[in-house]
């Protein structure tokens, strides 16, 4: 979704800016623009596409300033022309705004203020913010803040620059991140800590209704009446190091073989002489006894992590554990009570959809433990206890490491809850940690085989529609697999429990049609291989999936991962699906880490 990036201090702001802007990149966007503080006028650049169309116009134009904004727009209101980039400016010159989130009520600001005079020059909700707040301006500018976002529906974060003080960044916030970074004579503004590495030495975050006033030498914030609020500011510690490709093409591929690494460091402290120790829901203990179902409520590949999760946490506590799709979950009234525990599974922290579950259910009395990557979000801040999945930062739009340690989190959380329900053995559980500790490995003897996918990619360059099919965990596998190759690769997926096929989408198949088959579920692979057969005798191409321990006839290419337990199964599983997605997506040709449409963080429902 959109970034933001604000500097002023005593160097120049234009390569921070720019700096800021690239940090930000992943976050996904289709324009980009910079206003700078001239004194006289703010000197406004923008661009459609990509940021090396802004930085070459830049390269052209007088930029010595020591303070301004920068935005990188993802578009929600109006094509992602240069027009409706931001900044945008009030028809009057006096301010200059850069904005994340949606005005739900613009259409009826802007009306009003047409009838007052004003005239829009973009198709943005944006728009109205500089003018409104030309309309309330007498001079004071926190009082103008004040009243104009007020009027606002929606969700915002925005960056504003006054003509008549100079060097003063303001900024307030609803529902969207902005973050305050404190430096050496120099302070900033921006949408994600990432974005602050090298100049912030702390940082905090704005809250809902709060605004910020970041002058080179001081930050100040208020709330919605405008009394002064003081804040907790916190060290920054993002490494460099996280911002870098580290020798590999690109980030997809760097996140992908990080994995082993992340799932250890994500269980070193948690698993010890075969016991969970998840000390972070110590305090939930008494819920999780008393517990009668189990809602878990994520988006997109955090949703897929929840249905590889759901059979851990039904087999070994004994729960009906429901997934549902935040966007879906939020608006159908479900049933909480207190006998229900709600799970929310976000990498960001910050999906516009998740944060509107998590408040649903904690407004209906249930206790909400996210499972977050990136802390501190407003998930994390918000809910009531939070196990961080400790992926470290995941640059390439499509998830990878943040999908598995999502799993491998729900794995450990089923673990800890069956030995609060005592619904597992001792022996049980030791087995089932010890089985959790063997993943890694399984990652990296899957990676090894790298090369091999190079070259199986090369046969689905040319394919519209691929199948993926798989029974229970191969299916929550086969649904994050084909999900991973249609986001990067843009070819059509779809992916289907093997048993539902013959009802409907079998028609479809034909001769040369391609069918990924994951069969790594022992207890259901004769049903799967069925199902296979089932679409082989009406032609279809089978690429296989398989452990080692299952055998086949079948004449087909395929991918044999080692051997784990069926429930763990999905996560070394979709390590082949990440890399042939990976693959297949660069010999296409493809902008693999900040795929078209896309955005790492969807702040907007
Ligand atoms: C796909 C992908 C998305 C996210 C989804 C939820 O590769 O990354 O489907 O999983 O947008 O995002 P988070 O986990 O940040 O809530």
């Amino acid at each position: 979704m959109c970034g933001i990036i604000g500097y002023t201090g005593k160097n120049q702001a234009m390569p921070v800016i720019v700096k800021g802007l690239e940090t930000l990149e992943y976050r996904g966007y289709d324009s980009a623009g910079i206003a700078l503080d001239k004194k006289e006028k703010f000197s406004v650049i923008k661009s459609e596409g990509k940021l090396e169309n802004l930085i070459r116009k830049i390269e052209s134009a007088d930029v010595s300033s020591t303070a301004g904004i920068g935005h990188t727009r993802w578009a929600t209101h109006g094509k992602p022309t240069e027009t409706n980039a931001h900044p945008h400016t009030s028809e009057n010159g006096m301010f200059c705004v850069v904005h994340n989130g949606i005005i739900e009520n613009a259409s009826v600001i802007k009306n009003e203020l047409v009838k007052k005079g004003y005239s829009f020059v973009s198709e943005t909700d944006t728009e109205v913010i500089p003018q409104l707040l030309s309309y309330h301006y007498d001079g004071n500018m926190l009082e103008a803040m004040r009243k104009t976002f007020m009027s606002f529906e929606g969700s915002f974060a925005v960056a504003v620059m006054c003509k008549d003080e100079s060097d003063v960044i303001y900024a307030a916030k609803k529902q969207s991140p902005l973050i305050v970074g404190r430096g050496n004579g120099e302070n900033l503004l921006a949408s994600d800590v990432s974005a602050l590495a090298d100049k912030a030495e702390t940082f905090a975050y704005l809250e809902d209704g709060e605004f910020a006033v970041v002058r080179k030498d001081s930050v100040e914030f208020y709330d919605m009446c405008l009394n002064h609020v003081t804040k907790n500011f916190e060290k920054n510690e993002t490494q460099h190091a996280e911002n870098t490709k580290g020798g590999f093409e690109h980030y997809m591929l760097k996140e992908i073989f990080e994995q082993p690494e992340k799932i250890r460091n994500l269980i070193k402290d948690k698993i010890k002489n075969g016991k969970i120790f998840l000390d972070e829901i110590a305090g939930l203990s008494l819920e999780i006894a008393k517990a009668e179902k189990l809602y878990i409520v994520a988006c997109g590949s955090a949703y897929h992590a929840a249905m590889a999760g759901k059979y851990a946490l039904e087999e070994f506590c004994r729960i009906p554990a429901e997934v549902d799709i935040a966007s879906e979950f939020r608006y159908r009234n479900p049933p909480i009570d207190e006998k229900t525990l709600v799970v929310v599974i976000s990498q960001s922290g910050e999906t516009a959809d998740t944060i509107a579950a998590m408040r649903l259910a904690n407004s209906k009395g249930a206790f909400v433990t996210g499972i977050v990557n990136v802390l501190p979000s407003t998930i994390a801040n918000e809910c009531d206890y939070v196990i961080a999945t400790k992926a470290g930062r995941e640059v390439a739009v499509a998830t990878t490491k943040g999908y598995t340690t999502q799993v491998v989190a729900l794995y450990m959380l089923a673990l800890h809850m069956a030995s609060v329900r005592k619904t597992l053995s001792d022996k049980e559980l030791e087995f089932y940690a010890e089985k959790i500790k063997e993943i890694p490995a399984q990652i990296e003897t899957v990676l090894a085989d790298c090369e091999k996918f190079e070259k199986f990619a090369g046969k689905y360059t040319d394919k519209n529609n691929i199948f993926f099919i798989g029974r229970n965990t191969d299916f929550a596998a086969a649904s994050e697999g084909a999900l991973k190759l249609k986001e990067i690769s843009y070819i059509n997926c779809t992916a289907l429990p093997a048993g539902e096929l013959k009802h409907g989408t079998i028609a479809l198949v034909e001769n040369g049609t391609p069918v990924i088959a994951l069969c790594c579920n022992e207890r259901l692979y004769k049903k799967t291989m069925s199902n296979i057969e089932e679409v082989v005798s009406r032609g279809a191409e089978i690429f296989l999936i398989r452990k080692e321990t299952i055998s086949h006839k079948l004449n087909c290419s395929e991918i044999v991962i080692p051997e784990c337990i069926d429930i763990f199964s999905p996560v070394s599983e979709v390590i082949p699906l990440q890399l042939f997605a990976y693959f297949v997506a660069k010999k296409k040709g493809c902008n693999i880490d900040m795929p078209k449409n896309l955005a790492k963080s969807v702040t907007v429902e």
